[in-house]
């Protein structure tokens, strides 16, 4: 079945894109990386979409995540609509973006990923693609997957806050709980004992009293 499930290895593909030719293991290299799909180009919540994520490169950079976009449509038009999306952020109209675009016009890549939605049909009848997000890890492995039908533009500032729990619950024993954000208290993992829990959490372990008696909804200050 094609598709990407959580902890699958980030499928080896070669590709064209706005940047040149791509191997996308050595693209991603030792970053974190997120691969989103749009349904085309010069469309216009795509075109919203983009401009926002080119905003928020340097955001992404600075967290390590290298970015990179995909739709089925030829480096060309990409390369042409990236001059729309820069005019929509209010710069000048370049044919660059902070992030390469792949061009997937066979839509192989888009078979193999399992990014196609079969409610969203072109003029020829053939199905777009969705709005997917991967976020693979520095192992190449898939972190996390959103969903979204053409119809519905995604949120950038979600995604980057994602990434900042993907980033802390890699390293620490911790989950991030409803609504965090970066700053938040967080809940110690329920697989952590006690003990362990008070040594790994120096600043505190607040533990909240429930109906059941048992002790599994502990906060602690997120940890540096
Ligand atoms: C859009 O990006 O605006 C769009 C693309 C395909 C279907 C619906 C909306």
């Amino acid at each position: 079945m094609p598709g990407l499930l959580l902890g699958d290895e980030a499928p080896n593909f070669e590709a064209d894109t706005t940047q040149g030719r791509i191997r996308f293991h050595d693209f991603l290299g030792d970053s974190w990386g997120i691969l989103f799909s749009h349904p085309r180009d010069f469309t216009p919540v795509c075109t919203t979409e983009l401009g926002r994520a080119a905003k928020l490169a340097p955001e992404f950079s600075k967290r390590n995540v290298k970015m990179i976009a995909l739709s089925i449509d030829s480096v060309q038009d990409h390369l042409a609509w990236c001059k729309d999306i820069n005019a929509y952020n209010g710069e000048q109209p370049a044919e660059k973006l902070p992030f390469p675009i792949i061009a997937d016009k066979n839509r192989e890549l888009a078979v193999k990923l399992g990014m196609l939605d079969p409610d969203e049909l072109d003029k020829d009848g053939m199905p777009l693609t969705a709005r997917v997000v991967f976020v693979f890890g520095p192992d190449k492995k898939l972190k996390l997957s959103i969903l979204y039908p053409a119809t519905t533009g995604r949120n950038f500032d979600e995604i980057l806050r994602v990434v900042d729990s993907l980033q802390l619950t890699a390293y620490k024993k911790v989950a991030t709980p409803v609504d965090w954000k970066p700053g938040d208290s967080v809940m110690v993992v329920p697989t952590l004992p006690e003990e362990e829990a008070k040594k790994l959490f120096p600043k505190g372990i607040f533990t909240k009293e429930l109906p059941s008696g048992k002790k599994y909804l502990r906060y602690t200050p997120q940890p540096e």
